[in-house]
């Protein structure tokens, strides 16, 4: 495989990404999507390059997915863990990535729960002219890019598994649900939806979803819309994405209770009467079954994206790193 043209070093927020550089990565990830279906599911395409993922908060399915996708690209992983480093010796996180740059780490994969860290590190190593790239994800309450661009793969993917391409979501209806304000996923999805040219449309309590918010669809070729109600962003919705009520990150009392919120944004097969008969559900994982989806719902593989996400993440994620490691961005 030529590696596409592709220029960004680091890949931190999705605020400022093209149509085409979205569309090189889909096309990237259709090609590796093909790979994973065969029976040698590897490529030596980084092989001698080292990924290396610094996860300073808890994750399942991002670092594992990172882990693999890097593992069927052929590079060499390492795997930074907190709780048994030496930060607990009092080394900062700046002098974490730099022992990993000393050991020849081409590419940082990094999720921090404070904002910015991954903006932080990709500026130290640009500051060495370490030719590292570092890829965000997840920072604090900022972004998720590559959530987003794996939720825009599945959803491209569904609408055309050969050629998926980001104007096929141009005119769709798409509901995002839940606790938006604490909600990196969430961000991150509201820059690439809105590129796309879909019609994006945001519910949840006040509380968890400030007016703020409308400043993401400003000019940007999609439309944006924010509901206190389910009903409105649901009717006649192409694709739904519930989001997890993020209580650890909830400084206060936001909520009645769990039971009155499941009552109002819950969604359930009887709420999705109300959107078009053909509607798929998202959902980023991990899920609080009974919250912020029914668990019939969201065990239920007509309506549910959830392991076609989970699955769509590798294939995207081989295309990141693939694209920022043999492209050499930047
Ligand atoms: C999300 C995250 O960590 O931001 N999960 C994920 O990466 N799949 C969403 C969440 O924590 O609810």
């Amino acid at each position: 495989m030529t590696a596409p043209s592709w220029t960004r070093r680091h890949i931190l927020s999705l605020a400022d990404f093209t149509p085409a550089e979205y569309d090189v990565i889909l096309q990237t990830a259709a090609s590796f999507r093909e790979v994973l279906s065969r029976r040698t599911k590897k490529v030596p395409a980084l092989q001698g390059q080292v990924v290396t993922n610094l996860f300073f908060e808890p994750s399942t399915r991002t670092r594992s997915s990172f882990e693999l996708a890097a593992k069927r690209l052929s590079a060499d992983t390492l795997n930074f863990t907190p709780g048994t480093s030496s930060l607990t010796k009092g080394e900062t996180i700046l002098d974490t990535a730099k022992t990993y740059l000393a050991m020849g780490t081409d590419l940082m994969v990094i999720r921090h729960r404070e904002a910015g860290v991954p903006q932080t590190i990709a500026a130290a190593m640009d500051h060495l002219q370490a030719g590292v790239g570092v890829l965000n994800a997840g920072d604090g309450q900022h972004e998720h890019p590559s959530q987003a661009l794996l939720d825009l793969f599945t959803l491209c993917v569904l609408l055309d598994a050969k050629q998926p391409r980001l104007a096929l979501l141009e005119g769709k209806k798409i509901a995002i649900v839940g606790d938006i304000v604490h909600s990196r996923v969430a961000r991150s999805n509201l820059w690439s939806l809105t590129a796309s040219g879909a019609e994006v449309h945001l519910a949840g309590p006040p509380t968890l979803l400030p007016k703020l918010f409308a400043t993401y669809g400003e000019n940007r070729p999609g439309s944006l819309h924010l509901h206190w109600e389910l009903e409105p962003a649901l009717e006649k919705a192409d694709f739904v994405m519930a989001l997890r009520l993020q209580r650890e990150r909830m400084s206060q009392h936001l909520l009645p209770s769990l039971r009155e919120y499941h009552q109002q944004f819950g969604l359930t097969h009887d709420r999705l009467r109300l959107c078009q008969p053909q509607v798929r559900v998202l959902h980023p994982g991990p899920v609080n079954r009974g919250v912020e989806i029914s668990s019939e719902l969201m065990d239920d593989p007509q309506v549910s994206l959830i392991p076609q996400q989970v699955t769509s993440g590798v294939a995207v994620r081989m295309a990141l790193l693939y694209l920022m490691g043999s492209g050499r961005g930047g």
